[in-house]
């Protein structure tokens, strides 16, 4: 059997309504494939169906009801359904963090028995892809295996098997999808890789064939080298304030070697998000799981975890005590852009700094609720700069929103107590901020204390 229809009339079925599903559905729906992407939430479809996404993310309303409106994309409750009206399943649902930092791969297996079950049902050639960020040994080894008991049909024959990671950042998931930098197709066979392939006949980015572990590995080799250059940049950080040199222009000028490039050399607070701590921490109890030991993978970790600490212990020196001093908190996703708060460098800091004794007044134009839900410490939320700043001793600012970008150092002087401000994102031009007669102390900044 071969993949007979022309790409225009393939339908997809997208298991997962998250970032890497939705996105991706928008996406495939956008280059003309009939997308439906499916989710165990009931109200989620039925919003779906409406044009509206379950989280922020921008420009993917607009994008969204687009498709919607257009009969391009929908949302439903019903895996089997979806998989057996389509052409091509991509899995993209959630691989979270279980307690001992391993991947949980419940969702996974439980989607992939509802597609053996739909392929059992018909009689074509289907071609399922994972996209979910999956450990070696996952897709041949627990999706293939499930897929064949439930259905009774054979990989390579009855239908073809193929991964391939998603690099989509948070915030720009929009950009990313519609732009990929490269699509990396991890193949069972020839004929599941020219199907996926094809697929994606329109993008002309670079296309790699591998081999179906590869594709797994890739992905995690990809986050956990970028979350290594962050917890480099900021071992470097520290070692730079104790040498009063201003780190960003140290990885301006490491940055420039074409070896190494200036992107994620961004000092800060630490990494956050559903990605980074989830992947390496998963490869890190993948490789101690088969005797594989992982010193540079426990350093990125142990140094994203001393981060905030260090940003605490640096706004106490500074303001001399924290006890009964009124912080106003800018920024509580871990990014901006994005409503997200999972692993979010906030709660660390804020549990911190309200351990010795600060009151938190927080400000975050899209994760208050989420922020809500992960902590039940006693803050004051607002949505507006103005309030937030108004009766707080400084400023510390964890996420860069452009909101908190654009707080001037007018504005820091008129409505603060004192024009201090603690910056962990590296948000202001220091020197700038500093002429202006704003009280400046950064990660990797020059702090004179
Ligand atoms: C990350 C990767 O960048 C994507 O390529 C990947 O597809 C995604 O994970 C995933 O696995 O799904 P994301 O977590 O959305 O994307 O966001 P990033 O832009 O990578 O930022 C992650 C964290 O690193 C944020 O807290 C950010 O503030 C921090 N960061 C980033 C730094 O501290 N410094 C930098 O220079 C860059």
């Amino acid at each position: 059997m071969v993949l007979v229809k022309s790409m225009e009339k393939m339908n997809i079925a997208i298991l997962g309504m998250g970032y890497v599903g939705l996105t991706s559905g928008m996406a495939l729906a956008k280059h003309g494939l009939k997308s439906i992407c499916t989710t165990t939430t009931p109200s989620k479809a039925e919003n779906l169906n409406r044009g509206i996404p379950p989280f922020y993310e921008p420009q993917l309303e607009e994008l969204v009801k687009e498709e919607v409106d257009r009969g391009m994309l929908s949302g439903s409750i019903d895996n089997v359904a979806a998989v057996r009206e389509s052409d091509v399943t991509f899995i993209c649902v959630g691989t979270p963090s279980r307690k001992d930092g391993s991947a949980d791969l419940s969702a996974v297996a439980s989607v992939a028995k509802d597609i053996g079950v739909a392929l059992k049902e018909i009689d074509k050639y289907h071609l399922v892809v994972a996209k979910s960020t999956i450990p070696p040994r996952t897709t041949d080894g627990l999706i293939l295996p499930i897929i064949e008991e439930y259905s009774g049909k054979a990989v390579g024959v009855d239908f073809g098997l193929c991964m391939n990671p998603e690099f989509l950042r948070q915030g720009s998931a929009v950009h990313d999808s519609l732009n990929p930098d490269r699509i990396v197709i991890g193949q069972y066979d020839k004929k599941s890789g020219d199907a996926l392939e094809r697929l994606y006949s329109d993008h002309d980015c670079v296309k790699i064939r591998c081999d179906i572990k590869a594709a797994e590995l890739i992905k995690y080799a990809a986050n956990s080298l970028l979350a290594t250059k962050i917890s480099f940049a900021n071992e470097f950080s520290r070692i730079c304030e104790r040498f009063n040199v201003d780190v960003y222009e140290v990885m301006k000028g490491v940055g420039l070697d074409f070896r190494i490039n200036p992107r994620f050399l961004d000092a800060g607070v630490g990494f956050g998000g559903s990605c980074f701590p989830k992947d390496v921490n998963a490869i890190v109890a993948l490789a101690k799981e088969n005797d594989v030991e992982t010193p540079l993978l426990d350093s990125v970790l142990y140094t994203n975890d001393i981060q905030p600490v260090h940003f605490v212990d640096l706004v106490e020196s500074a303001v001399g005590g924290l006890e009964g001093k009124v912080v106003a908190f800018l920024g509580l996703s871990f990014k901006p852009n994005t409503g997200d708060v999972r692993e979010t460098r906030a709660l660390p800091i804020i549990e911190k700094l309200h351990e010795k004794g600060a009151r938190i007044r927080a400000y975050d134009p899209k994760a208050i609720e989420n922020f809500k839900r992960i902590t039940d410490l006693p803050i004051d939320y607002f949505d507006e700069v103005e309030e937030v700043l108004s009766e707080a001793d400084f400023v510390v600012v964890q996420s860069d929103w452009g909101e908190v970008r654009d707080i001037s150092a007018e504005e820091f002087k008129k409505l603060l107590k004192q024009p201090i401000v603690f910056d962990g994102r590296r948000t202001y031009d220091p020197k700038d901020m500093i002429s202006k007669g704003v009280r400046y102390y950064g990660v990797g900044w020059k702090n004179d204390i």
